[in-house]
């Protein structure tokens, strides 16, 4: 506990409690982060977020000390700690398979990080007893894990790493195993948790709504690579490249050009935009569905066949074919006669659209 407390004593707010640099890992001839500097700072709920294998898991044993980094610095409140053993970490790991002790009531999984410290009975009964109220799970305190649903589990999963006062608390696809409704009201619960305990949380989950509604900041990554750090808003409005586009929130992408004049035309010459800086340029352009009307095709050259209509309760996802390109529009529920076969017209506000100048 000692080298705790020395740690939380020279932080101050806002400052970075982890900070990795150009941390590289690898794995024999597998390249799983490949220099990565991010810092984490104090009292933020950071998500990392990506596809299946881009490195999350390894970020977050990279933090806790299950593995130590082949090239680079981690850094806990100004410290390299590549020295330092997991169990000396003042940071602590919810796993997606909860982990807890099966023989073991909740108050004793709850407990058992306290007892290892031996902390005084009297100590270790307040704080445990406390941890279970904030997530309302006193009235369970001497069942089994076995005999708990999936989302109270999870909760003991969280007490049972919040009653050590982690300066940093590392979740793991916490909410993985929570079926959709739970999941979402879950998704708030820890927010409430991150801000009434004033914690630091690195949170890792490979699905985007639940990092939008969680997260002060998202870090995407991909194949071993940091690709956007922001805010929410930043990369779901401010996607800096097609694959942050694609995965927060789903985009179409057509092929393009800028000319000398600035206009943003479709290969077939068709223009969408003008007055766009720049030299004449290949770009591609990225437009989200829900950006996309449908409108007689009479009204615009840019039109498509519709596929396929899909009904979405509160609105239709069409899917529409232009040439060999295929593209997805959301629209109102009620919306005009689309059916499948037939031709319609798109437009979208140029606002909407962002250029990518990428392959
Ligand atoms: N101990 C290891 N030995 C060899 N390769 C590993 C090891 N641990 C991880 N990897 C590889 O490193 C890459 C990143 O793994 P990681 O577990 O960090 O992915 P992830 O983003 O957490 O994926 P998921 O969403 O599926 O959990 C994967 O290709 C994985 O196979
Ligand atoms: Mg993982």
């Amino acid at each position: 506990m000692g080298s705790t407390a020395l740690l939380k004593s020279s932080v101050r707010e806002g400052d970075a409690i982890v900070s990795f640099d150009r941390v590289e890992k690898r794995f024999g001839e597998f390249v799983a982060i490949e220099d990565l500097s991010l810092d984490v700072r104090r009292g933020e709920f950071l998500t990392l977020l990506g596809p299946s294998g881009c490195g999350k898991t390894t970020t977050l044993r990279l933090i806790n000390g299950f593995e130590l980094p082949t090239r680079g610095t981690v850094a806990i409140d100004g410290q390299a700690v590549s020295d330092l053993p997991p169990f000396k970490r003042c940071v602590n790991t919810v796993f997606q398979s909860y982990a807890l002790f099966p023989h073991l009531t909740v108050e004793e999984n709850v407990a058992y990080g306290l007892v290892i410290k031996r902390l005084p009975r009297r100590d270790v009964e307040s704080r445990v007893r406390d941890m279970l109220e904030r997530v309302r799970l006193s009235d369970k305190a001497k069942r089994r894990p076995r005999d708990l649903s999936g989302g109270q589990m999870q909760r003991v999963a969280l007490a049972r790493a919040l009653v050590n006062e982690p300066a940093v608390l590392l979740l793991d696809e916490p909410l993985g195993a929570l079926d959709a409704k739970l999941r979402r009201s879950m998704q708030f619960e820890l927010r409430r948790m991150h801000q009434d305990l004033k914690l630091t949380i690195v949170c890792v989950t490979h699905d985007q709504e639940e990092a939008l509604t969680m997260s002060d900041r998202i870090a995407i990554m991909n194949s071993g690579e940091l690709i956007q750090l922001g805010t929410p808003r930043e990369v779901f409005e401010r996607p800096t490249c097609r694959f942050v586009a694609d995965f927060i929130g789903g985009c179409n992408f057509l092929a393009g050009s800028v000319d000398g004049a600035g206009v943003v035309k479709l290969t077939d010459g068709i223009a969408i935009k003008d007055g766009d800086s720049g030299p004449p340029r290949k770009v591609t352009i990225a437009v989200r569905p829900q950006n996309i009307s449908l409108v007689s095709p009479e009204a615009t050259p840019f039109t498509a066949i519709v596929r396929d209509v899909a009904y979405l309760g509160t609105m239709q996802r069409v899917a529409l074919e232009r040439g060999e390109v295929s593209l997805h529009a959301d629209c109102p529920e009620n919306y005009a006669d689309i059916r499948p076969g037939g031709l319609v017209g798109l437009k979208f506000d140029p606002e909407h659209i962002a250029l990518f100048e990428e392959g």
